[in-house]
């Protein structure tokens, strides 16, 4: 099939890659010209292992294109995935301006019998009338639309396409249907084919649960802190139960990302238009809010001395992206911790294996280390912000000799508590 990407970010990028691989022709669009003309090169502008090697694989085949105009690929194409951002307002609400604009666009250049339009952007319920309307004012072809959410995690992005728990298929026409299980007929999952508004809320009701368990896991955290308890088995035995499941249970300093805190925030902004008052959804969004003040606290005790004053104190922050295994600076936790630390006038040095460039667009006053142990070098505490392998990995003998004061706060419970307490230092975990 030939196919339009239309958006070259995380979304798009990999469902162009992932198409163009299994033998489809895929133009990419975007209207960013230096995305697209690094592109054009195989230079991805953002840190996704394997990514770099699919788009460059298939760029040689003559199966994967990268242009700004819409005019070259949409009218080849018989399916137009749109993979826009879709940001979040002040209010919480998704910001639907570019997804219009993409839409719009792609609009104005069909010129065939049929286009199916996929939207993969988690969108909210209730736009179809808009989206329909949008493409009538330009396009007399015929077209519909269907809604295709993706599920893909940053880090392994590949994989979760190549082979994903589920593919949801959101179209009551039988011939989107056909088109898109067609599509994706060699890729493995579930199929769950179903109307365009359930499969958007599948989308929001999807992230809503991952961090309900993630802000569960930091409250069941916190608890075990004032009862004495060891969180990690407390949640191992709660996990090993087959209907609960041992993933997304891990406490921290919250969930971060592009699309958790956004989505949690837009489904109960959703939920408002239909009316109703979604107070799970705000407990979870509470609670992940207060792991940060939870974790600047435990670093006020650990330093601080009796009063918690920080002023003056050196701090280095191991890890910045909001999760492993990418770049991504998106709403991570990272970002509010460095400002709170250094409003305390701590001096804050930070390291980060792949989002150093994207940290330092997005957070000032603070300083970057070359490497993790210089990060530490004369710090009066370590402290964990993302579970970045290396660091597990860390000569701990030699972190302590660097140190000024052997003290780790390990925000992400990297660390075996009884190991490092043996190796002499004083540790502060999440919940143990
Ligand atoms: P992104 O910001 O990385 O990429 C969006 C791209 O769209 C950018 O390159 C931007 O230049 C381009 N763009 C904007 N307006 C355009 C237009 N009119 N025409 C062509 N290109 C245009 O966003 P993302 O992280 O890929 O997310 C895209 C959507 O997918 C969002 O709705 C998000 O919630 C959803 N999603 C993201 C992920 C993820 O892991 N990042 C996973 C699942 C779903
Ligand atoms: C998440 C979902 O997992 C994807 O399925 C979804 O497609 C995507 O959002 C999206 O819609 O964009 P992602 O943002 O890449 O993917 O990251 P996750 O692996 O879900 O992690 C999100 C955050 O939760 C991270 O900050 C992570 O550190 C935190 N987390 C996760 C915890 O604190 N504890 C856990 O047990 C799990």
């Amino acid at each position: 099939m030939t196919i339009t990407v239309v958006g070259a970010g995380y979304v798009g990028l990999v469902t162009a890659a992932v198409f163009s691989e299994l033998g489809n022709k895929v133009y990419c669009v975007d209207v960013v010209p230096e995305k697209i003309e690094g592109l054009k090169k195989g230079i991805v502008p953002f840190f996704e292992p394997s990514l770099s090697e699919f788009i460059t694989r298939n760029i040689k085949a003559k199966r994967l294109f990268f242009t700004t105009s819409y005019k070259e690929s949409v009218p080849k194409s018989q399916i137009v995935f749109i993979c826009v951002g879709t940001p979040p307002k002040e209010s919480g609400e998704a910001d639907l301006t570019y997804l219009f604009a993409a839409v719009e666009e792609t609009a104005k250049n069909f010129n065939h019998g049929y286009t199916l339009i996929t939207i993969k952007s988690t969108i909210p319920i209730g736009f179809e009338d808009q989206l329909e309307a949008t493409v009538k004012k330009h396009a007399s072809s015929k077209f519909e639309f269907a809604s295709c959410p993706e599920f893909l995690r940053e880090g392994t992005a590949i994989e979760d396409t190549m082979h994903p728990d589920r593919i949801v298929i959101g179209s009551t026409s039988q011939k989107a249907q056909k088109i898109l299980l067609e599509l994706h007929a060699s890729i493995s999952g579930e199929r769950i084919i179903t109307d365009i508004r359930s499969a958007q809320l599948i989308k929001y009701a999807a992230n809503s649960i991952l961090a309900t368990k993630v802000s569960f896991a930091n409250a069941i955290a916190v608890l075990c802190e004032r009862m004495g308890a060891d969180v990690e088995k407390v949640l191992a035995g709660v996990g090993a139960d087959r209907r609960v499941g041992r993933s997304f249970l891990y406490p921290g300093i919250g969930y971060g990302g592009s699309c958790l805190p956004k989505d949690v925030l837009a489904f109960i902004a959703i939920g408002r238009h239909f009316d109703y008052d979604f107070q799970l959804l705000q407990a979870v969004d509470s609670i992940n809010n207060d792991q940060i003040e939870n974790f600047i606290n435990k670093v006020k005790s650990a330093v601080g001395g009796k009063e918690g004053n920080l002023k003056g104190v050196k701090l280095a922050m191991l890890g910045l992206a909001f999760k492993p295994n990418t770049d991504d600076m998106r709403d991570a936790p990272s970002i509010k911790i460095a400002n709170h630390l250094t409003d305390l006038e701590a001096t804050v040095v930070a390291y980060d294996p792949q989002a150093m460039d994207n940290a330092k667009r997005v957070i000032k006053n603070i300083k970057f280390a070359k490497d993790a142990y210089s990060a530490i070098t004369g710090a009066d505490a370590m402290l964990i912000i993302t579970e970045w392998p290396q660091f597990r990995e860390m000569d701990l003998k030699k972190a302590k000799k660097l140190l000024k004061k052997p003290i780790i706060v390990d925000g992400r419970n990297i660390f075996n508590p009884k190991t490092v307490k043996e190796e002499g230092f004083t540790y502060l975990g999440m919940g143990r």
